[in-house]
Order: C-alpha cells, then sequence, then structure tokens
C-alpha cells in the first residue's frame, strides 16, 4: 500500500464554462489533520463531492486506499469508511436527535459496525446497539440532554454537533468536514474543534473546509489552498499563511 490514503489524479470538474476543480496532483496521509481552505467559489466544496462520490469528474481518477473509487457511488465510499458531513447540514428535522444519529448509524453502517451488528441475530439487539453507539456519541459530543429534541428545536450550532454526529457513529476512517464551524457562535466552535482534535487523536484522518482561518491554523498539521479550482499552496500553517500567492488569492477577491 503506497503512502497516501486519498489520491487525486488529473481531477477537472467545469460547471458551463467555468473550471471549479483543476488539480493535477493531490495526495493525502493516513491520519493527518489537513485543512483546505481558499476563497468563497476556490472549488472546495465541488473538491469535496467529487472525492465522496456526490459528484461526477469530467476527467481523472481518485483513489482511495489504492482502491481506484472514480466512478463509485457515495453509498460505497461511505461504506468503505470516507464519510462527510454537508457545509448546509442534512439532520432530519422531523426526527430527535437520538433517531437523527440511529438513523445515520442503520443507514450506511462501514463494515466495522457492520460486523459486530451481524453477530447479533435478534432485530432487538440490533436496536440496543444502534441506541448504545447513538447515546456514546451523545456522550462524545455533550449533547446527551438534547436526545429527545427535535432536530428542528436544535440551534444552528446544535445542528452542526448532530451533524458531525451523524458521521461519527458511522465510524469512519476518514472524515470529509465542510464548514464544521459555519455559523457557530465562539464558544461551540472551541467546542467543535476540541471534538474534532480528538477524532484526529484517535486516528482518523480530517479533511476540513474552513474558513476560520484562525481555527485552521491552530488544528492543522497541513494547509491546503485552492484558488479558482487550482492548487495554489500546500504545506506546514505558518508555511501556508506567509506565502505570497496565498495573501494575493485573498486579497484580490476582497474575501476575509
Ligand atoms: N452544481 C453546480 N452548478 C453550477 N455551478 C456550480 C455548482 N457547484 C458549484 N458551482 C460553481 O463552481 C465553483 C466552485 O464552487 P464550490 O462550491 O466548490 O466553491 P467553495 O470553494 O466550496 O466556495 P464556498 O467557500 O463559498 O463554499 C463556483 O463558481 C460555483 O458557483
Ligand atoms: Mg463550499
Amino acid at each position: 500500500m503506497s503512502n497516501s490514503l486519498i489520491r487525486v489524479n488529473n481531477l477537472k470538474k467545469s460547471f458551463g464554462g467555468l473550471k471549479a476543480v483543476d488539480i493535477d496532483d493531490l495526495n493525502f496521509k493516513s491520519n493527518e489533520l489537513t485543512s483546505i481552505i481558499g476563497p468563497n467559489g476556490a472549488g472546495k466544496t465541488t473538491l469535496f463531492d467529487l472525492i465522496s462520490g456526490f459528484q461526477e469528474e469530467d476527467n481523472g481518477e481518485i483513489f482511495y486506499k489504492d482502491k481506484n473509487i472514480t466512478k463509485s457511488q457515495p453509498y460505497k465510499i461511505a461504506r468503505l469508511g470516507m464519510v462527510r458531513t454537508f457545509q448546509l447540514t442534512k439532520v432530519f428535522d422531523r426526527m430527535t436527535v437520538l433517531e437523527n444519529l440511529m438513523f445515520a448509524g442503520s443507514s450506511i453502517s462501514n463494515d466495522s459496525l457492520l460486523q459486530s451488528i451481524m453477530k447479533l441475530s435478534k432485530q432487538k439487539k440490533y436496536e440496543e446497539l444502534l441506541q448504545e453507539e447513538a447515546i456514546n456519541v451523545m456522550k462524545d459530543l455533550n449533547i446527551e440532554q438534547m436526545s429527545s429534541s427535535y432536530a428542528r428545536e436544535l440551534s444552528g450550532g446544535q445542528k452542526k454537533l448532530l451533524e458531525l454526529g451523524r458521521s461519527i457513529i458511522k465510524k469512519p476512517d476518514v472524515l470529509l468536514l465542510d464548514e464544521p464551524l459555519a455559523g457557530v457562535n465562539p464558544k461551540l466552535a472551541e467546542d467543535l474543534l476540541e471534538i474534532i482534535q480528538n477524532l484526529s487523536n484517535q486516528g482518523i484522518t480530517i479533511l476540513m473546509v474552513e474558513h476560520n482561518i484562525e481555527a485552521v491554523m491552530k488544528i492543522s498539521e497541513r494547509v491546503v489552498v485552492l484558488a479558482e479550482g487550482a492548487l495554489i499552496a500546500d504545506g506546514a500553517p505558518q508555511e501556508v499563511r506567509e506565502n505570497q500567492k496565498v495573501i494575493e488569492a485573498y486579497l484580490g477577491t476582497g474575501d476575509e
């Protein structure tokens, strides 16, 4: 097995005449916490869409654990252990927090969770196990007190937490987080950062798209910068922060 967990080759995606993503070569290593930054419209979400199978590329290849996943469906990729969150949360408003988590755990389940479930034959046991997992996730996220609240009753920030919980319950090897801190109050943002850091410490590989540069600088081991679909910088946080191309990309758009 090669050193890289995710490998992107000559990846291109356009919308109309606009190049949303155009990346020659990009690798992500196991266990690394990488942030992907760049001005609005740089192609960050599209890159996630392509890697996780939610969009089909015009050109190029994507490998995960040395397996070519270029044409794989999102649910298959998730089952291989790569799980993503969305910039706009996709929690179910009419379900409680507990139900949202159990549903997420049952819908895809990567193989390690499935295997433990397979050993149990009765439906009741399966539900019990799912519920146990959901409670563990709520404990980790400190949202146990919201267990029976409907998702629609949660604040934007709490929905972000729940969205993260819905990914964690799938026991991912890789987490793709699209703006996990957006619209979250400073206190909750700090909590979320700590949770993300803990997940990374537990060995989960994390790719995080985030506009909060302070947060990015604080927890990232590596920062990748996109502008107009292309890779313009890639390196240690401090190095990237001082990169002239990066400074120009941000100033050029009036962003940040
Ligand atoms: N489904 C789509 N149809 C048409 N154009 C799209 C589509 N998705 C993205 N785009 C365009 O592709 C470009 C890249 O968009 P993308 O959402 O990947 O950027 P981003 O870096 O995630 O931006 P932001 O920081 O605002 O979330 C933008 O110009 C956007 O308008
Ligand atoms: Mg985006």
